[in-house]
């Protein structure tokens, strides 16, 4: 079974969308492992977006993401990693198409609402650098046989 990291970044917070954005992966039939609302301080920007350094839009970015709270979480499920990045649609919410998370609630390149892992390596990566594991619940919804989330 597959895990990914997905943050709320601080524009979903401030623009009290969780609610949507969470919605939509647990319609999908991903189920939620772990959650936890923090203030994402530069040392943990820098090292989550360590890919990034030196580009143009690094600063702005680091800026934006240590900007206010962010709601980290991890999603389980069959492929979530790529099923996720799905639901996001593109980075650019002018170029996510309706339907997306991005698509329908973002015009920015920058401040759009969420971040997801963009590999099964990443993800591993991603949730060790935001969640001890402790912090990870392995539990199994009573529907699973119904959603297909583990088999296929
Ligand atoms: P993410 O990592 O947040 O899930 O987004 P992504 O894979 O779709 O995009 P990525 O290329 O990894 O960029 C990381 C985040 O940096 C901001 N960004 N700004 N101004 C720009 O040109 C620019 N490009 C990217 C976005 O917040 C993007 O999600
Ligand atoms: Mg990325």
């Amino acid at each position: 079974m597959q895990r990914t990291l997905v943050l709320c970044k601080p524009d979903a917070i401030h623009r009290r969308l969780v609610g949507a954005i969470v919605q939509r992966l647990e319609n999908k039939g991903l189920r939620l492992v772990a959650a936890k609302l923090l203030h994402a301080n530069r040392a943990l920007a820098e090292r989550h977006y360590a890919v990034h350094r030196g580009k143009p839009f690094y600063e702005s970015l680091l800026n934006f993401i240590t900007s206010g709270p962010t709601l980290a979480m991890v999603w389980e499920g069959r492929e979530a990693v790529q099923v996720v990045r799905a639901l996001l649609g593109p980075t650019d919410g002018v170029k996510a198409p309706p339907g997306t998370i991005r698509g329908d609630f973002s015009l920015s390149v920058q401040n759009n609402l969420v971040h997801a892992s963009d590999s099964p390596e990443t993800a591993e990566q991603e949730i060790a650098l935001w969640f001890a594991p402790e912090e990870l619940v392995a539990w199994e919804p009573c529907d699973e046989r119904w959603t297909g989330a583990t088999a296929g």
